[in-house]
């Protein structure tokens, strides 16, 4: 059961998750140094609603949790009659595919047992292949591709509880965006204050402070928009637009693929 003054960040995985949990965490707990070294120090995994109920010990008064079930597996009514908040990252699918396929060659996963070799091309083409049609081992607990599981949530997006930010956006203008976060979870804060936030949530601190399993994993890897370029074939960037033109064209998401 969500509590009244929780913020879930409902995110596909490699889109911006960690930073965004980053930037709340800085903005909730920055004059509570306690509360904020408790939450660095708290394994990522403990704070996803998939862990179920061990979330009712996490020791705070305002919670930051994390999920990546699409919205249509949740209840929706439920979390909003509690007054949590939701936040929900974007980023654009093409850098969203190259992220994931580079975390994932490096998951400590017996990649030549019988079971998971089928689930798990092991070349660049097969994996597109394979990612695209929701087949994706590991990186959605509900086998559906991004493009699916965007438009569960999308739904919400007027929903007054939840709050969409876009990574493209946050990468051009930071203070921006941070300002439009803490504005949605009513959280007053200066300017300085709110400069500090941007710089300790920046790619370069947040990699040089991470975690040893972050980079064994390279999980800061680039953060960047538009590397899918360095990658993608002229073919297979046109099968992703075509493909995400037949899931998404009826809606008005548009996503930014140049930085
Ligand atoms: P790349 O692999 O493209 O570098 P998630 O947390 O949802 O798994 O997303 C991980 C992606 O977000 C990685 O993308 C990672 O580098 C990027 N990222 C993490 N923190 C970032 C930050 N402060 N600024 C920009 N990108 C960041």
């Amino acid at each position: 059961m969500p509590w009244k003054n929780d913020v879930i960040i409902a995110a596909y995985a490699k889109t911006g998750t960690t930073w965004v949990r980053n930037i709340v965490s800085h903005l909730i707990y920055r004059q509570n140094p306690q509360a904020m070294e408790m939450y660095k120090n708290l394994h990522a995994f403990l704070v996803y609603l998939e862990t179920g109920t061990l979330l009712d010990k996490l020791p705070w008064k305002r919670r930051i949790l994390a999920t990546h079930i699409p919205a249509k597996l949740l209840n929706m009514k439920r979390i909003k009659g509690s007054g949590a908040k939701i936040i929900c990252p974007i980023r654009n699918p093409k850098d969203q595919i190259v992220s994931w396929y580079n975390m994932a060659k490096k998951l400590p996963v017996p990649k030549n047992h019988e079971l998971v070799k089928s689930l798990y091309p092991r070349t660049w083409e097969e994996f597109i292949e394979v990612y695209t049609q929701g087949q994706q081992p590991l990186a959605s607990k509900v086998g559906e591709w991004y493009p699916d599981y965007l438009l569960s949530w999308y739904q919400h997006k007027e929903d007054e509880n939840v709050l969409f930010v876009v990574y493209e956006d946050m990468k051009k203008d930071p203070v921006k965006e941070i300002q439009k976060i803490a504005d949605f979870l009513d959280i007053p804060i200066s300017e300085s204050d709110l400069d500090e936030v941007v710089h300790e949530t920046s790619f370069n601190t947040m990699r040089r402070q991470s975690a040893q399993i972050e980079k064994k994993l390279d999980f800061y890897r680039k953060g960047e928009v538009g590397d899918w370029k360095n990658h993608l074939t002229v073919a297979q960037s046109e099968m992703i637009d075509a493909k995400i033109q037949e899931k998404l064209g009826h809606t008005d998401l548009k996503f930014t693929y140049e930085p």
